[in-house]
């Protein structure tokens, strides 16, 4: 019998294709692609100019960028997926425990006051706590889909808040960001993810 899972995968996707199911039902993936990349656009300003003293990282800030850049397009946006995924020899955070590993993510989060007083301490020290933040929320690749784009923007106002500028990851291929990544879902290790943080990190 098919599990209530499978079947939420399967209904994901526009049948017979690899084009998730939109809300413009847009079947072209390359158009999709398109708009994906202005609603990201777009969210990259508002949640700048929003960007004030009383901005918190919160799970609810993380959670609200995915839903307010996306829900025009995407019945899913903002909310957390409950069944297993996973890419290559990767699998992500379980299903079931995507809610409490978020939770735990971002209580550690708050003792570290956010990431939000890091513009007068060192690079160097500011890449190290990004890195290992951004590979847990790698590790726990929340969304069904959208995770890497909205892991970065997350870090970008992270950045900004702190006066530097969004990290640039033009300095590496993508396959690199994703060796950094199978580094951290496979072996919690985060130090390459901190080296192309680290050279990607300028005021
Ligand atoms: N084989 C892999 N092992 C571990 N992590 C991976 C692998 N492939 C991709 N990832 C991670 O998943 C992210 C992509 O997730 P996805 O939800 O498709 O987001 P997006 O569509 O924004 O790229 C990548 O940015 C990377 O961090
Ligand atoms: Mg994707």
């Amino acid at each position: 019998m098919a599990s209530k899972y499978q079947l939420q995968d399967n209904s994901f996707y526009i049948y017979g294709t690899d084009v998730p199911v939109n809300k413009l039902e847009i079947q072209d993936s390359e158009i999709l692609h398109e708009i994906e990349k202005e609603l990201l656009e777009e969210a990259y300003e508002i949640f700048f100019d929003e960007l004030s003293n009383d901005t918190i990282f919160d799970e609810n800030y993380f959670m609200d960028l995915h839903r307010r850049t996306f829900e025009s397009l995407y019945d899913w946006a903002g909310k957390y997926r409950d069944f297993n995924m996973a890419k290559g020899d990767s699998r992500f955070c379980q299903g079931a425990f995507v809610k409490s590993s978020s939770k735990k993510i971002f209580d550690d989060l708050q003792h570290d006051n956010y990431l939000r007083d890091f513009e007068t301490k060192s690079k160097e020290e500011f890449a190290k706590k990004l890195a290992y933040y951004q590979c847990e929320i790698i590790a726990l690749h929340p969304f069904h889909e959208l995770n890497g784009r909205i892991t970065r923007m997350f870090f970008d106002m992270v950045v900004s808040f702190n006066g530097y500028k969004f990290i640039d990851y033009s300095h590496i291929k993508p396959a690199q960001y994703i060796e950094a990544s199978i580094e951290c879902v496979q072996f919690a290790n985060c130090t390459k993810l901190e080296q192309i943080i680290l050279h990607g990190l300028n005021k």
